[in-house]
């Protein structure tokens, strides 16, 4: 049946609320009565995850950044190395994989030609591919030796929005499948990251409820020529891809930098009018790293510049400091990216709004691009 707008204003609007539901979805089946996770029906050797040596991840575009973010759940959790590669310049690097490499390919249509040339590369390195795909019997899935397949139903709009939520959900299931196989004495974090991720797409809801705030500070930010968006450990892909966002919606020039970068060179850019968003890590969960992002804050703060913080609620620290701050709720650091990526969503949407583009057709892109 054909996919409709459902009397939203365009598909990206849809796919933005239906977030929450698209995230319970990949869930659903993967968490037992005992609160330990299951991949009955993706099919990977349990002896193969218990020897691997690395984990590779190739994606492209959004996809990329959920596989930065399974970089840091996997390393943390799972204790195995995890090297991210663009797909297209994974071959090019002379890439070291053999039979106890497992390959992550993150694609939502699953026929990204550059992913699919990485994939094919891999297998006859000798390496097992692992698909994480959100479309059913597409060509990247059918060419991978198991599959993993995200929920989030038909993405239209050529942008990404609840496809990503749900490739970091994917991703996040296979941290904490490979943690619980390998065993490596994180266990106690790892049921609470397990059960925290039970209640998140309730949280989702939640953030989505920001979209008044977030509709007036775009409103504000519409004639901004540029945008600088920076955040630290998982929030660094969260920061790029919410600097993609806004390029791709809104054509505004956009640039994602890691905090702690900034002082070596993106600061010459700071001076007064000029906007940053700054993913703000948890001050309960993340202290060593909001005390961090702090020191950044004043740093841009003296320079002039306008500070949005997207940040966790009850922060008190970043309130002083920031213009403007839109609150969510608290979560485990490593799930963070499933609540701070929807507030940028919603801003290059609605910044894209005000400035009369078309949300779901952005000039020059294809939803997927099938040639190399
Ligand atoms: C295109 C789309 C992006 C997407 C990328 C990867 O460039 O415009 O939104 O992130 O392809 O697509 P995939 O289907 O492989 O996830």
């Amino acid at each position: 049946s054909a996919v409709t707008k459902d009397g939203y204003p365009s598909f990206m609007a849809k796919e933005i609320q239906e977030q929450p539901d698209a995230v319970r979805r990949t869930l659903q089946g993967k968490v037992d009565a005992q609160g330990r996770i299951t991949l009955a029906d993706t099919d990977i050797e349990a002896d193969f995850l218990m020897g691997l040596k690395k984990v590779i991840v190739i994606a492209c575009g959004t996809a990329s950044y959920s596989g930065q973010i399974a970089k840091y759940a996997i390393e943390r959790w799972a204790r195995v190395p995890v090297e991210v590669d663009l797909a297209h310049e994974f071959r090019y690097r002379s890439p070291m994989l053999d039979q106890h490499t497992l390959v992550l390919a993150i694609s939502q249509s699953g026929e990204t030609m550059d992913t699919l040339m990485a994939v094919r590369y891999a297998r006859e390195q000798g390496a097992r591919v692992l698909a994480v795909c959100n479309t059913p019997g597409a060509t990247i899935p059918r060419e991978s030796d198991a599959v993993f397949y995200t929920q989030a139903g038909p993405e239209v709009a050529v942008a990404s929005t609840k496809a990503f939520l749900t490739q970091v959900t994917a991703v996040l299931i296979l941290a904490l499948y490979l943690a619980q196989l390998r065993d490596v004495g994180v266990g106690a974090e790892i049921g609470d990251a397990v059960e925290e991720l039970r209640g998140i797409p309730e949280k989702v809801k939640q953030v989505l409820a920001s979209e008044r705030q977030i509709k007036d500070l775009a409103g504000a930010l519409a004639g901004a020529p540029a945008v600088l968006f920076i955040g630290r450990h998982v929030g660094y892909p969260v920061a790029l891809e919410g600097a993609l966002k806004l390029k791709e919606l809104a054509y505004t020039h956009a640039e994602g930098f890691a905090a702690g970068e900034l002082k070596h060179g993106p600061i010459a850019l700071l001076e007064p009018g000029q906007v940053v968003v700054v993913i703000v890590p948890s001050p309960i969960g993340s202290p060593i790293l909001h005390a961090k992002t702090m020191s950044t804050i004043q740093e841009i703060k003296a320079r002039g510049a306008t500070i949005i913080g997207i940040a966790e609620e009850g922060d008190s620290v970043v309130n002083t400091w920031a213009d403007e701050v839109v609150a969510l709720p608290p979560t485990h650091p490593l799930l963070a990216p499933l609540l701070t990526t929807v507030p940028l969503q919603l801003l290059a949407a609605h910044i894209a709004l005000a400035r009369g583009m078309d949300v779901d057709q952005p000039r020059n892109l294809a939803k997927s691009v099938t040639v190399e």
